[in-house]
C-alpha cells in the first residue's frame, strides 16, 4: 500500500471511528439502482442545482445590495459597474431566478406525466405545489428590489392583485405594499421576505419534499426495479448516476452561464413614482397568461380571473391525489387526467404566449393589466357603471370612512357628490380617471382601459342616468 493510499485510508478510518460514516457511505454511494435514462426525470436535481446558485449569488450580491428607496438603485448600478464580476453575480442570480420557475413548473409537469403524485407520494406532491409557490414569490419579491422604473411598475401591478379578493383583499394588498403606494417601507419589506422568510419557508419544505423522496424513493426507480430484466439493468450510485447527475449540472451551470454572459438582466431609469411617461405597467412574465385572459372576459368577471381562477388551481393541484384515485401511472391509462392537463397547459402557454406579443406594443395609459371591454354607447348604470366602480373602486370608496368621503357604490351618492357633471371633459371623474387631475384613479392601480373610460364619458353624456 502507498504511503498516499495509506494516509487517506486512515483518516478515514479516524472519521469512521468517531463519525461512524462507513456504513453510510457504502450504502449511499454503492447501492444498485436502474439506469435512469430520461433526462426528464433530473429535472429535479436542476432545480436543487439552480436554487444553490440563487442562494450562493444572493449572498454576493447581499454584501452590496442597499435596501432603500435612497440606495438600492445606485447600489445595483455599483455592483454592474464597479464590483469586480458583480454584473456576472447579479446576471447569474437574474437568470437563475427565471430558471427556477421554469424548472419547478416542468419538473411538476413531468412528475404529473408519470403520475408521480400517487400513493405512497402524496406529501412528496403537495410540498412540491408548495415549494412552486415559494418559488414565484421568491421572483416577485426579488423584482423589485433593483427599484428602477420597471420593477416599480410591475410590483404596482402585481400588488394590485390582492385588491379583487373579497373582505382581505385590500388588507393584503396594503400589508404587501405597506401602505397605499410601492415606497422605501415596501423595498425593505420585500427584501425581508425574499431573504429571510422565503428561504426559511423553503428549507422548510424542501427538507420534507427530500425525506419525502428519499423514504419512497423516485418512481421511475420504483418502477424500473419492477421489470423482469432483474438485475441486469442495475448499476452501482457511484460512479454511474453520480456521473449522470455531475453531467446534468454542468450542463445546467453552462447554459446559466451563457445566458449571463449573452444578456444583462435590465436595469431602467431608476423608479419615479410620478413619472408618468414611463408608466407602462407590464407584469411579470409568469401572470401574463392571467392579464391576457382578462381581456377575453368581461370587467365583472375581473375578480374571478385574477382571484378566483388562481386559487381553484391551486386547490386542484394540492387535491390533485385525493381525487384522483386511479392507482395507474403510465399515461396512456390515465386519458381523463392526461387530456385534463394537456388542455390546461396548452391554453397557459398559449395566453402567456399572446400576452408576451401584447406586452410589447402595450403603452402608458392604453389600459395594460386591466380588462379590455368594447366601448358601450348607451350605458346602464347597474348593468355598466356600477360595476366598473365595484371591482376598481370600492375597496377604497365605499361606505361611510370611504377614501376622499367618497362612497362610489351608490347612485344617490354619486348624484350627491357631483362629480359626474356633463359635458364629461369637466367631470371630476374623467379627469382623475384619465390622470388629467392628478392623483389618477384608481389610486395606485393601472389606468382603466380606454373603453371603459369612455363608456363612464358616454353616461355621464347621457345625462349620468339611474337606470
Ligand atoms: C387605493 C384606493 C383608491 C382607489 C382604488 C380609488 N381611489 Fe379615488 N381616491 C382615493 C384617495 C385616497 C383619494 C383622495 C386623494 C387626493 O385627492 O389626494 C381619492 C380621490 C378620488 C376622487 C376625487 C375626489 C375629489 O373631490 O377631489 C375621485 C373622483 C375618485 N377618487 C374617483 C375614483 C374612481 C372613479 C376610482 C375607480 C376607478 C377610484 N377613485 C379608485 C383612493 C382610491
Amino acid at each position: 500500500m502507498s504511503a498516499k493510499k495509506h494516509q487517506r485510508q486512515s483518516f478515514l478510518d479516524w472519521l469512521d471511528e468517531r463519525a461512524g460514516i462507513k456504513p453510510f457511505m457504502n450504502e449511499m454511494l454503492y447501492h444498485r439502482v436502474p439506469r435512469i435514462v430520461n433526462p426528464l426525470d433530473f429535472l429535479g436535481l436542476a432545480t436543487l442545482f439552480v436554487f444553490i446558485n440563487q442562494v450562493v449569488t444572493g449572498m454576493f450580491l447581499a454584501m452590496f445590495y442597499e435596501a432603500s428607496s435612497q440606495t438600492a438603485y445606485q447600489s445595483i448600478q455599483y455592483i454592474m459597474t464597479k464590483v469586480p464580476l458583480g454584473w456576472v453575480v447579479r446576471d447569474l442570480h437574474y437568470w437563475g431566478a427565471n430558471a427556477m420557475v421554469v424548472l419547478v413548473a416542468a419538473h411538476m409537469l413531468r412528475g404529473f406525466y408519470v403520475g408521480a403524485y400517487k400513493k405512497p407520494r402524496e406529501i412528496t406532491w403537495i410540498t412540491g405545489v408548495v415549494l412552486l409557490f415559494i418559488t414565484i414569490l421568491f421572483a416577485f419579491t426579488g423584482y423589485l428590489l433593483p427599484w428602477d422604473q420597471q420593477s416599480y411598475w410591475a410590483t404596482m401591478v402585481g400588488t394590485w392583485m390582492p385588491f379583487y379578493a373579497p373582505f382581505v383583499g385590500i388588507y393584503i394588498a396594503y400589508l404587501a405594499r405597506g401602505g397605499t403606494y410601492i415606497s422605501g417601507l415596501t423595498l425593505t419589506r420585500f427584501y425581508s421576505i425574499h431573504m429571510l422568510v422565503l428561504p426559511a419557508l423553503l428549507l422548510i419544505f424542501l427538507g420534507i419534499h427530500f425525506a419525502m423522496v428519499l423514504k419512497n424513493q423516485m418512481l421511475v426507480v420504483e418502477e424500473a426495479e419492477k421489470k423482469p430484466k432483474g438485475t441486469k439493468g442495475l448499476v452501482t450510485f457511484y460512479p454511474y448516476t453520480v456521473f449522470q447527475m455531475t453531467m446534468l449540472i454542468v450542463v445546467v451551470a453552462m447554459t446559466l452561464l451563457i445566458l449571463a454572459l449573452s444578456s444583462h438582466a435590465p436595469l431602467l431609469a431608476p423608479a419615479d413614482p410620478l413619472n408618468k411617461a414611463h408608466y407602462n405597467p407590464v407584469p411579470l412574465w409568469f401572470f401574463f397568461s392571467i392579464y391576457q385572459l382578462l381581456k377575453y372576459i368581461p370587467a365583472v368577471l375581473d375578480p374571478l380571473g385574477i382571484i378566483g381562477l388562481p386559487t381553484v388551481a391551486v386547490i386542484v393541484l394540492l387535491a390533485l391525489p385525493f381525487f384522483d384515485k386511479n392507482p395507474r401511472h403510465e399515461p396512456r391509462h390515465r386519458p381523463w387526467a392526461m387530456s385534463i392537463a394537456g388542455v390546461t397547459v396548452a391554453a397557459v402557454v398559449a395566453l402567456t404566449y399572446i400576452g408576451a406579443m401584447n406586452q410589447g406594443i402595450s403603452q402608458p395609459g392604453g389600459g395594460g393589466g386591466a380588462s379590455q371591454v368594447a366601448t358601450i354607447a348607451k350605458p346602464s348604470f347597474s348593468a355598466d357603471i356600477e360595476p366598473i366602480f365595484q371591482a376598481h373602486c370600492a375597496v377604497c370608496h365605499s361606505g361611510s370612512n370611504a377614501s376622499a368621503g367618497l362612497d362610489l357604490t351608490s347612485y344617490a351618492s354619486i348624484q350627491k357628490l357631483g362629480i359626474a357633471k356633463a359635458p364629461y371633459q369637466q367631470s371630476i371623474l374623467w379627469q382623475k380617471l384619465t390622470g388629467k387631475m392628478q392623483p389618477q384613479m384608481p389610486l395606485g392601480g393601472p389606468y382603466l382601459p380606454k373603453t371603459t373610460i369612455q363608456t363612464i364619458a358616454n353616461w355621464i353624456t347621457e345625462g349620468a342616468p339611474n337606470n
